[in-house]
């Protein structure tokens, strides 16, 4: 993770591309061989009975034994694929004849891993499995420009002749799904839905989003952009539950969902349908933060002279702050909280220092900084048992300066889908709001680091100074912001603040030890503050 990103961990700039190159991913499952373990799952094809379910996922499983784990949003990158099972399947487009129409099938598979990626022993290894939402294109004859889609050509089975390729990349199958958002009603085991109200335009052209993000959106002239969660949770997304009612609240920080689609197979616990595509108002010509804050800290680097204040940014900080207590204020306003009591406030301190010791075993470096670190979640389980109370309310979950949009219109904020790695049930909780001031304050770290680290110039002595100089001013103002437009000051809870952005940094150390060993140097030095900054 960057700062920039928690789930979505992949920075976007300059040489990080070239840095966090994914390694191709294991091919040890057995090709075509008893890949499909269950068959309690129903296929909707209206248009064509001759595909069937089981021989429809036979074909498939060879291909996309190979192709998904290339994918950015696949989750069990490393992790043997053991097996797959369709959830469901619904036929938006008729797959035809060997001729140029394309077909269009929207798949739920459910993807079996092995648990560890090398497993040695007589048992078998542990498994999991995620849902993952795939929309294939069938053709006879693939066009040339869509070569990059493809997956490949079932080898037998009622798909033989045609090639499969990953729909969005093609104009005419993402323009249909635009208007079936378009069209509410339901469609075999899928349920296209508009919010009141809203209009979506027809006519739109299509365009596959790159920017690197967890899942895959669409943008649709410069009117709307579609995401597609792509590993699915069963259950009401976060992203489409929090801006619906923001939207409800009239604020303006957050761009408004115009249509969704969603499926009650599988329901979600609480007996919602679970959400598969959010359509919402696109901001074009927006400045995404992240890219904005590492051209500042350039900027400040470039410099020589102390330019530390990089005044231009540091409003824009503040304003940012602004922007985040005034979600946080609408949330609270939209949807229930709770207070968290000493039990509440034991618990997550211990789930804290529980990821502290798992994050230590794992990473020796930090052994040196753990016992200065549980001060942190020490004083957070004694608030509680000091009888502090804290309120807690729904939240971002996922907050960083990559989640930020800068229009003429001001901030914005994007992706409330919280941390994807977590279960939904728990990123749908409410949480203390400093939670996502402590996120953000990690993003400023990050960028301030990322942008020293990276910078091809000259040695300069004393770029870390400047660059940590840029990193704590902005960090101040962003909370300076949030307290002029909140009804508290962050830097007011010191406790809290601590212990989540410990948590976080904590995090950070692990997923950098794991992916990006050379990034390690940015939350370890974030640690090392933390653990000496009791007071
Ligand atoms: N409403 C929007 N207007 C303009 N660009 C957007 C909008 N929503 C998302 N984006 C762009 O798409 C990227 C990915 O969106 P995001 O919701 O963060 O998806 P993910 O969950 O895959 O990270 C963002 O970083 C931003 O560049
Ligand atoms: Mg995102």
């Amino acid at each position: 993770m960057d700062g920039r990103t928690s789930s979505d961990t992949k920075p976007r700039c300059r040489t990080a591309a070239a840095a966090i190159r994914e390694a191709r991913p294991a091919r040890s499952a057995p090709r075509g061989k008893d890949v499909m373990s269950d068959t309690s799952w129903t296929l909707h094809v209206p248009a064509a009975p001759h595909l069937s379910a089981g021989t429809t996922m036979n074909a498939l499983a060879p291909l996309l034994h190979d192709w998904l784990p290339r994918q950015r949003w696949f989750a069990g990158k490393g992790h043997r694929i053991t097996g797959f099972s369709l959830r469901s399947g619904t036929e938006l487009l008729p797959v035809g004849g060997t001729g140029r129409t394309p077909g269009l099938l929207h798949l739920l598979v459910e993807v079996e891993q092995a648990a560890a990626a090398q497993h040695s022993g007589d048992r078998p290894p542990p498994r999991h499995s995620d849902c993952y939402q795939l929309l294939l294109g069938l053709t006879g004859v693939l066009a040339p420009h869509l070569a990059h889609a493809r997956i490949g050509r079932p080898e037998s089975g009622p798909l033989e002749g045609l090639t499969v390729y990953e729909a969005m990349h093609d104009p005419r199958l993402a323009g249909l799904l635009l208007e079936r958002l378009r069209a509410p009603g339901s469609l075999g085991g899928l349920r296209f839905r508009r919010s009141a109200g809203s209009a979506v335009p027809a006519g739109l052209t299509p365009r596959f989003s790159t920017a690197e993000q967890s899942n895959t959106s669409i943008v649709y002239g410069d009117s709307c952009i579609l995401k597609l969660f792509r590993r699915i949770s069963p259950g009401r997304n976060p992203d489409l539950e929090l801006t619906l009612a923001l939207a409800r609240q009239g604020c303006s920080r957050v761009p408004a969902p115009t249509a969704w689609f969603e499926t009650v197979r599988p329901r979600g616990d609480r007996g919602e349908p679970t959400t598969l595509g959010v359509l919402q108002h696109y901001l074009p010509g927006a400045l995404d933060g992240w890219d904005w804050g590492l051209a500042a800290v350039d900027t400040v680097l470039g410099d020589r002279r102390d330019r530390s204040g990089d005044e231009a940014f540091t409003a824009e900080s503040f304003l940012l702050g602004r922007a985040t207590a005034e979600v946080h204020s609408a949330l609270a306003r939209a949807l229930p909280g709770a207070v968290l009591h000493r039990p509440q406030l034991e618990a997550l301190a211990a789930g804290m220092a529980e990821r502290l010791d798992a994050a230590a075993a794992a990473v020796p470096a930090l052994v040196h900084h753990r016992a200065g670190l549980r001060t942190a979640f020490a004083d957070l389980a004694d608030l509680g048992r000091r009888g502090r109370a804290v309120t807690a309310q729904r939240i971002h979950g996922d907050l960083h300066l990559g989640q930020t949009l800068r229009t003429e219109d001001g901030w914005k904020l994007i992706d409330f889908e919280g941390e994807p790695a977590r279960p939904l049930a728990e990123r749908r909780m409410p949480q203390p709001a400093v939670r996502d001031v402590a996120a953000m304050l990690r993003s400023f770290d990050y960028a301030a680091r990322w942008s020293e680290m990276t910078a091809e110039r000259p040695p300069d002595p004393g770029a870390c100074a400047r660059a940590a100089r840029w990193a704590e001013v902005n960090r101040a103002a962003f909370c300076a912001g949030y307290a002029e437009a909140g009804d508290h000051d962050p830097r007011d809870e010191h406790v809290l603040m601590r212990a989540f952005e410990t948590d976080k940094a904590v995090y950070e150390v692990l997923y950098e030890a794991r992916n990006r060993p050379s990034w390690l140097p940015i939350p370890l030095a974030a640690c090392a503050r933390l653990a000496a900054a009791r007071r």
